[in-house]
């Protein structure tokens, strides 16, 4: 009895990872002009985070992209002593895409675990192995000139190096995941990397699905739809939603129209009625951070702890529910456009830092080639974005096209 009770337990925490529902948002290492963040620009996104007037909880936890910080090789980023001084949960990320190896990652983070301790290492609730690589290199991204990704079997190799790096650390049992768009989830081909996770991050934007009938009514149920597939298609692991937002300000997207109005709405219907305190959530976003994207995602637009609509969550939702109508997971089609924002391709390399000024990495990539690599997927959507550094903004049009 005494032994199936512990047993019970064990089971319960090593599956747990979701139990905690986290409240973030994300955080990209640079600012607007493009110029590096530093500690202090995470202080004041930090302590604006906790204190936003009437939020439907803490917003004590942040998803970062890097662990290196902007105009270094691998020194480690500062948002870690915001995040310490500020008791900030924080989403490591691992950049993964257009390089064969994340050394300069790792060493930043084995330098923070040896220079910061306990203080660190007992905030970190997760690690994700890169972001949206698979659908970079899926054939949607291709058509799409997403640029550079990963392919199943790098993620996996980068997977294995961080675990190595980490072991004896007291990260070794923080949960690994990775962040992708929901169409990945589905693709079997992509099945070994969900089996060497601990979680599953998806990033969903129903604000881009030109030709779904996207308008900010329909958001919610598009919302569920490709929720519901990933859950599906992952079986028992925790999804965790990484990043998810609608624009304040900006130009029309087919139905989408980008309103504070429209913002609050989204905020409404798919934070509280879905995932607030039910789901482990990074919205998009708190502040807006990406110069070439007129699509404008923050709450706030000078950190202050007034948002631009009221956060206070209703009691009841428009959205109705699925009617018990699953997607299926083994629907086919191809996800008319997308394009990753994380396209931090800048460098391709290790950091997503660089946006223009070209001091990352281990590959010693230039940053400006990978500009226009994401401005050309940009331009695809009739956008123009930039790099991933900026914002890492996943715009995922079309991604509902299975639907
Ligand atoms: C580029 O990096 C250097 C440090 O290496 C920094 O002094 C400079 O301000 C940066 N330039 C821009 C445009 O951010
Ligand atoms: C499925 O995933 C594999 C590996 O990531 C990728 O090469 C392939 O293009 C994907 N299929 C589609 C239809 O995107
Ligand atoms: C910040 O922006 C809000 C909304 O746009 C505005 O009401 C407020 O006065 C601004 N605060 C400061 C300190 O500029």
């Amino acid at each position: 009895m005494r032994a199936s009770t512990t047993l019970a337990v064990a089971g319960v925490l090593a599956s747990g990872v979701s139990a905690e529902n986290y409240l973030g948002f994300n955080s990209g290492n640079t600012l607007a002009d493009r110029s590096a963040k530093f500690k202090a620009d995470w202080l004041a996104e930090f302590n604006t985070a906790q204190k936003l007037v009437n939020a439907p909880g803490k917003f004590n936890a942040v998803r970062l992209y890097t662990n290196i910080q902007a105009y270094s090789k691998d020194d480690p980023i500062q948002a870690f002593e915001a995040a310490i001084e500020t008791k900030t949960k924080i989403l490591l990320g691992v950049w993964a895409s257009g390089t064969d190896n994340i050394d300069n990652e790792l060493s930043a983070l084995k330098k923070a675990i040896t220079k910061y301790g306990k203080d660190f290492t007992d905030l970190v609730i997760g690690m994700s192995i890169g972001s949206e690589d698979l659908y970079r290199n899926s054939e949607t991204g291709v058509k799409n000139e997403a640029g550079i990704g990963a392919d199943p079997d790098v993620l996996l190799k980068f997977i294995n190096d961080y675990k190595k790096s980490v072991s004896g650390t007291a990260l070794s049992s923080v949960p690994i995941g990775h962040v992708d768009t929901w169409d990945v989830y589905v693709n079997g081909t992509n099945k070994k990397v969900i089996d060497a996770l601990d979680w599953v991050g998806v990033d969903e934007y129903p604000y881009y699905e030109t030709g779904k009938g996207n308008n900010i009514k329909n958001s919610g149920q598009l919302f569920d739809r490709a929720f519901d597939a990933v859950k599906a298609a992952v079986g028992s692991k925790p999804v965790w939603v990484t990043e998810t937002g609608w624009p304040s300000s900006g130009p029309t997207w087919d139905e989408a129209e980008a309103s504070v109005e429209n913002a609050k709405y989204y905020w409404n219907e798919i934070g509280c009625r879905k995932l607030f305190n039910k789901v482990p959530t990074f919205w998009y976003n708190l502040r807006d951070s990406n110069p070439d994207n007129k699509m404008k995602f923050q709450i706030t637009s000078n950190l202050s702890t007034k948002p631009l609509f009221d956060l206070t969550c209703p009691t009841t939702f428009e959205t109705p529910s699925n009617g018990g109508k699953t997607s299926s997971a083994s629907a086919t089609g191809v996800p008319t456009a997308t394009r990753s924002g994380s396209g931090s391709g800048s460098t391709a390399t290790s950091s997503p830092s660089t946006d223009g000024n070209s001091t990352s990495g281990s590959n010693g990539g230039s940053s400006s080639g990978d500009d226009n690599v994401v401005e050309g997927s940009g331009a695809a959507l009739g956008v123009s974005f930039s790099t991933f550094a900026i914002s890492g903004l996943a715009v995922v049009a079309g991604v509902f096209a299975l639907f």
